[in-house]
């Protein structure tokens, strides 16, 4: 063997077998195993918010960095520390998203949604990037399930959001949930605040982390984002505010607390609440889940807020939003350690097809086609060869029927069709094989 041989792109060749690759830190494959909860999650989102008139939108996952850096804000942990960015190779910057919120706004403006009747709801689920310390539940690539309408500001529309991400967990089958809820004003009570805040701050700034030292001179809001325990204890004496909203801003909150009220949500106010992103106006809120007496937890679901100067911001005309993002990831995890049952409604197969022997397996094939061709829900096993290993997936499945095909009913031109309940097995001619299928299964409703 002579010396290892460089590739172009570094890459050692070696005649010896290769260490196997791994996935990039804190990023993560999604298995087989683990889709059906998945598309449990997707499925229920996208079932709970169907009649609320919500479109589907997907943007790209690379944007200019400009935008998360307008949209989210230079000062906040997000832009300042956790974005995958890049120089493109003709020189321009470039992000992975970490959010979908600026993307979706930079869209309704450069697509001209403000001409369409408004507010615009929008949907999106997908891939998101953030460079942040991967431990349970915090990943660099996650998902989330996300919510925005856009050009709407009645306070009903945040309630109507809020609503919304709490049945789509009761509906996920989480139920032991809280919202937290907060106002941190329009931009005018939120500069009150700010000085209030960064004085009462200058007087402990010596106790305060390095970061927190810079955040409470330009923007001493994003204190509260601090993962620094004495940070945080600090804040516990931090002036509310809630006190220094206008008029304005205090009886939007007013009003959706009634809706809340209204709607018997259980909510806590939580004057804390700032949320790590700048573009929030006035409503900000996060879903918890709180587990069971035994075990009790405090863990973020999801979050959002009200964010009326963000398309303006961005370019766009003065337009009122609220929008709410869960975390996919999370929700999972907890589905799994919580043990709860989901269903698979769309995964159900009424029909395995069994073959057996050359001959069979050839004509499976097309026989399969025709099955499926016919609206009928059915899974083969071409991959296996016994009948007792078909049969013992066709139990598997949940099948309701197995059709089974073996040299004998190629060469007679017939198929067996047995009920996988009663083992009862019954021939019928291959040219009458779908409507019979048909007829067993519309008889097997009956019966149930
Ligand atoms: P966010 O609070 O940054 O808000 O994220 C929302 C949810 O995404 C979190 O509560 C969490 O469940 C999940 N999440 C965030 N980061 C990670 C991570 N590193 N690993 C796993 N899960 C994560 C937003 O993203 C806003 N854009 C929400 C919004 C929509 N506001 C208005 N419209």
């Amino acid at each position: 063997m002579g010396r290892p041989k460089k590739t172009k792109t570094g890459v050692k060749k070696v005649g010896k077998r290769k260490n196997p690759l791994q996935s990039v830190r804190g990023m993560h494959d999604i298995l087989p195993v683990d889709q059906k909860y998945w598309d449990h999650v997707i499925n229920n989102f996208v079932d709970t918010i169907d009649p609320f008139g919500f479109q589907k939108i997907e943007t790209p996952t690379l944007e200019r960095t400009e935008l998360f850096a307008r949209g989210i804000g230079d000062e906040t942990d997000i832009v300042s520390k956790e974005m995958f960015t890049f120089t493109d190779k003709s020189g321009d910057s470039l992000t992975l998203r970490p959010e979908w919120t600026a993307g979706i706004a930079r869209a309704y403006i450069e697509k001209g949604m403000s001409s369409l009747s408004q507010p615009v709801k929008l949907f999106a689920t997908g891939p998101l990037f953030r460079h942040e310390r991967p431990q349970s539940g915090r990943y660099r690539q996650f998902h989330q399930l996300d919510l925005e309408v856009i050009g709407d500001k009645n306070p009903i529309i945040d309630a109507q959001v809020i609503f919304l991400a709490w049945k789509i967990l009761q509906n996920i089958g989480l139920k032991d949930i809280e919202i937290q809820i907060n106002s941190v004003g329009c931009p005018e009570c939120r500069h009150e605040y700010n000085s209030a805040l960064a004085s009462f701050l200058s007087a402990k700034k010596n106790r305060l982390c390095a970061d927190c030292k810079k955040r409470s001179k330009k923007n001493a809001l994003r204190v509260f984002d601090c993962k620094n325990e004495k940070c945080q204890s600090l804040l516990n004496d931090a002036p509310d505010i809630i006190d220094s909203l206008c008029e304005e801003c205090h009886n939007h909150f007013k009003i959706i607390l009634e809706y809340m009220d209204e709607l018997a949500i259980p909510y806590n106010l939580n004057s804390k609440l700032v949320r790590g992103l700048d573009y929030y106006t006035k409503t900000t809120f996060e879903i918890w889940y709180k587990g069971s007496k035994e075990k009790p937890v405090e863990l973020a679901l999801g979050g959002g807020g009200r964010y009326d100067n963000l398309v303006e911001l961005l370019g766009g005309r003065p337009t009122p939003a609220v929008g709410i993002a869960l975390g996919i990831e999370r929700i999972v995890d907890l589905l799994k350690e919580e043990k709860i049952n989901i269903s698979e409604k769309n995964k159900k197969t009424d029909v395995l097809l069994i073959q057996l022997g050359n001959l069979a397996k050839k004509k499976s094939l097309h026989i399969f086609d025709n099955i499926l061709e016919n609206g009928i829900k059915a899974k083969e096993a071409l991959h296996k060869s016994s009948i007792k290993s078909q049969l013992r997936l066709a139990d598997n499945l949940g099948a309701k029927f197995a059709v089974i095909i073996g040299q004998k009913e190629v060469l007679d031109g017939t198929a067996l069709i047995r009920n996988m309940q009663s083992g009862i097995q019954e021939i019928v001619s291959a040219d009458k094989l779908i409507p019979e299928i048909k007829e067993r299964l519309r008889n097997y409703k009956k019966d149930k």
